[in-house]
């Protein structure tokens, strides 16, 4: 019995520890303009294209008035996109067009 419940406990000592490690995976992930660039050009041509990104009179003045741009586009287009998806697609916008600071 108490055997039972021992091994019990390990394997659910595993199992968290498994997830922990599969979530701190998912946060170190690298970004990847080239998914990014896909999604942008799949999802966002709708409305502008990237024309928008170099007009003279630019709403866009750092990095994170252009994250907060790109959270705000694809909410209001309801896209739902995650974290990581959101992140792609400003590197993609930055790499290309913007080239602020990221740090
Ligand atoms: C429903 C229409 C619409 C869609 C779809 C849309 N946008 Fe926009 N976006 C706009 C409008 C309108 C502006 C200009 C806003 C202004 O000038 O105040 C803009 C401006 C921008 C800018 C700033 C451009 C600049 O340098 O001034 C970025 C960045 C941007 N959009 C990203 C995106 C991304 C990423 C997507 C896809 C998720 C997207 N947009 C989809 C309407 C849209």
């Amino acid at each position: 019995m108490d055997q039972q419940r021992f091994l019990l406990n390990m394997g659910l000592l595993l199992l968290a520890l498994a997830c922990y490690a599969s979530q701190a995976k998912a946060a170190d992930a690298i970004t990847n303009p080239a998914q990014g660039k896909k999604l942008y050009e799949t999802h966002c041509f709708s409305c502008h294209d990237s024309k928008i990104h170099t007009r003279p009179e630019t709403i866009i003045h750092s990095f994170s008035a252009l994250k907060k741009r790109v959270q705000f586009c694809q909410n209001n287009s309801q896209l739902n996109w995650s974290a990581a998806q959101i992140n792609d697609v400003v590197a993609h916008l930055n790499d290309t067009f913007y080239k602020f600071k990221t740090k």
